[in-house]
């Protein structure tokens, strides 16, 4: 830990108020800065150790990457894609940008220095939790070697997870109840709440129904209407974020993440249950009503496009293993799955079945023999309350921290984890 910290050099948060000023105004005016530089053109690389940003020893090992910052994107999937990056953090003993209040650092609002709580050494490895992106801000507050992956969902899938965790039904009156998200998307105007302030701690406005992913992703919603800004601010992104991950992919998403990262395969094991699993009705849209809602989600849509579009030219260039590799993740998601629902008690309490075993995956040319054992499915298991419990108790914090802070840490709880599990596994309380 002390070693990945202290190589780091990063400009401490000094100017943070003007810096912040200065991003008001830049915002205000919608203006862009236009001053990057071209794209590096791809070349026809062999696989797999010429793209992405991929570091290797003398010994042609790769080196796993300890810097990173994830767009949590809401209602996009982002919960699975979240405990893996919490889960990599713990294991490797990273230092994590943690939030006050909630799950958000300063979302949705810009982020600031009172949003997050101080680490002992002023520096960080890793912020996975809400903010709204924008990376002069977090150029401070990063690495500069910081990976940047973020995640999107098809538009209209993500229109109905949204209407269902927002439960907009019965916000917006006067919905057809058979088939609400269609109802909407034919009158958008008529339902629609321009600009939503949450109850506390809110000054930017935001909006559930219209291009939300690309609010997270740090455009600025009045400038949805000027093709020019939003080709522009997706050229800007694709400079910027190293991967976007795309939900109707996951499998690929992550083994290409794996690969970018250079972390292992046992790495990026999740549980294959879905955490947010919300039903809501289902029915096939028209032609006319899917253009309808592109026209309306626009910024979303057009992001969605291009980042698939990028994610499939990546796995274009990594090269033939690369889909062999996708259906052995799947495999030993599978075989991880039927593992651990018995390596897993559920009755009473969860418990770990100590009678178990181990699951053995053996070497394969993308990794050498792993376990997996009844205390990693428990980790797979673990919810985002619970890593945040875990990594808010285990965090490092500076001996001088003021009382609000402390009463945000003592402030957490967990859904999947109880008190002998936090102990015995995390020797936490
Ligand atoms: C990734 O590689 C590109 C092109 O080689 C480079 O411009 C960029 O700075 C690298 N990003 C990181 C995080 O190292
Ligand atoms: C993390 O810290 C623990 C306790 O200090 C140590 O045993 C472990 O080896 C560390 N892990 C890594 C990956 O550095
Ligand atoms: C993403 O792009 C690929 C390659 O063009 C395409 O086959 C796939 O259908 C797209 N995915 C979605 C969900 O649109
Ligand atoms: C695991 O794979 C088997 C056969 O390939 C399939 O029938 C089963 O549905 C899969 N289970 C899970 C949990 O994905
Ligand atoms: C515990 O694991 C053993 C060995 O796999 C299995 O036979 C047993 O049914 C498991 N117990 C429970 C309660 O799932
Ligand atoms: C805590 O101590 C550090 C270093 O001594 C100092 O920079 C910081 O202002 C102090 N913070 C508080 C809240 O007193």
């Amino acid at each position: 830990m002390a070693n990945a910290t202290s190589n780091i050099t990063r400009p401490t948060i000094k100017s943070w108020g003007f810096v912040l000023m200065v991003l008001f105004f830049i915002g205000l005016c919608g203006t862009y800065r236009k001053n990057f530089m071209k794209e590096p053109t791809v070349q026809s690389a062999q696989p797999p150790y010429t793209i992405l940003n991929r570091t290797f020893t003398s010994e042609g090992a790769c080196e796993a990457k300890r810097n990173f910052m994830f767009v949590k994107v809401h209602k996009a999937g982002s919960t699975t894609a979240n405990c893996i990056f919490q889960r990599f953090g713990y294991e490797h003993n990273l230092t994590f940008v943690l939030p006050v209040i909630r799950s958000d650092v300063g979302w949705p609002n810009l982020l600031r220095q009172e949003d997050f709580i101080p680490s002992a050494d002023g520096t960080y490895n890793v912020l996975v939790d809400h903010t709204v992106y924008n990376r002069q801000l977090l150029d401070h507050l990063m690495p500069p070697d910081t990976m940047y992956i973020a995640i999107l969902r098809q538009p209209l899938s993500h229109l109905r997870s949204v209407f269902n965790s927002y439960h907009l039904v019965k916000k917006m009156r006067g919905l057809q109840r058979s088939d609400p998200v269609a109802s909407f998307i034919k009158s958008p105007d008529q339902f629609h709440v321009p600009y939503v302030k949450a109850l506390s701690h809110t000054r930017e406005p935001y909006t559930l129904a219209k291009n939300y992913m690309a609010y997270d992703l740090g455009f600025p919603l009045g400038l949805s209407d000027s093709q020019s800004s939003i080709d522009e601010y997706i050229e800007t992104l694709s400079r910027e974020i190293d991967l976007v991950l795309i939900l109707e992919h996951m499998a690929e998403s992550l083994v290409l993440l794996r690969r970018m990262m250079c972390w292992t395969l046992k790495d990026i094991l999740y549980n294959v249950a879905p955490k947010n699993l919300k039903k809501y009705k289902k029915t096939p849209m028209s032609t006319a009503l899917l253009k309808q809602h592109r026209r309306w989600s626009n910024v979303d849509y057009q992001l969605y496009d291009h980042f698939n579009a990028t994610l499939w030219q990546k796995i274009q260039r990594e090269g033939a293993d690369f889909p062999h590799e996708v259906r052995h993740f799947q495999n030993v998601l599978n075989q991880t799955a039927i593992f651990c629902t018995k390596a897993i008690m559920k009755v009473p309490k969860i418990e770990l079945n100590l009678t178990a075993g181990k699951l053995t995956i053996p070497k394969t040319t993308w990794h050498e023999e792993f376990d997996i054992d009844s205390t990693l499915c428990l980790k797979l298991k673990m919810e985002w309350h619970d890593w945040s419990h875990v990594l808010k108790k285990t965090h490092k914090m500076p001996p001088n921290l003021s009382s609000g802070f402390r009463r945000a840490i003592s402030m957490t709880n967990t859904r999947v984890l109880d008190k002998s599990l936090l102990l015995n596994i995390f020797h936490v309380d």
